[in-house]
């Protein structure tokens, strides 16, 4: 296999596998998005617990002429082929991992389909760029993105468990 190999081509970023286990989110001169606060937070959610994609290093790609923010792969499966009970138990694994986050003063702010995948070690988050920390957004936009974030769960977890 020849890397890099792009693997998805957004809206805002680019992102490209660098090996079996490494990817990197591009950041280009066009992209308005701060590859420095998205490390900051992606390694504060690490420091709690693993459900976020983990952080490897910030590099910069000469050929690509681009700023990397490198991280760990995440293979994903596809849920439909597991049973229900499976998914619920899956499921309780986040919810409490997500629990923990928020405690600890992270609100990912983007739970959607494209941003939660299935590996074998259950449900793992990616996707970094709007989260917020307590620390930097104050009590009262924390508590709101944190009210907001259970809706979100609420509706991917109905999809999760009933389709
Ligand atoms: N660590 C990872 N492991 C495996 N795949 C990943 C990883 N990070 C991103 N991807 C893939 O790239 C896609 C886009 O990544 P991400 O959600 O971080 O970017 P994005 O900000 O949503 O991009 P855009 O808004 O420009 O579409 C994901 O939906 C997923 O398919
Ligand atoms: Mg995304």
């Amino acid at each position: 296999m020849k890397y890099p190999q792009l693997i998805h081509s957004g809206i805002n970023n680019k992102i490209v596998a660098l090996s079996e286990t490494e990817v990197a989110k591009l950041f280009t001169e066009d992209t308005r998005s701060d590859i420095g606060s998205q490390a900051e937070k992606m390694k504060f959610a690490n420091s709690v617990n693993g459900l976020v994609t983990k952080f490897v290093r910030l590099d910069f790609d000469d050929s690509l002429q681009a700023e990397m923010l490198v991280m760990e792969f995440i293979d994903s499966l596809d849920y439909r082929a597991y049973e229900v009970g499976q998914c619920e138990l899956w499921w309780e694994v986040f919810e409490e991992g997500m629990k923990q986050l928020h405690n600890a003063g992270f609100v990912h702010r983007d739970i959607t389909y494209e941003n939660i995948l299935l590996t074998n070690e259950g449900l793992r988050l990616i996707d970094v760029s709007i989260s917020a920390l307590r620390s930097q957004v104050g009590d009262q936009l924390f508590d709101k993105y944190t009210e907001s974030e259970l809706l979100e769960m609420a509706e991917f977890r109905e999809h999760f468990l009933n389709r």
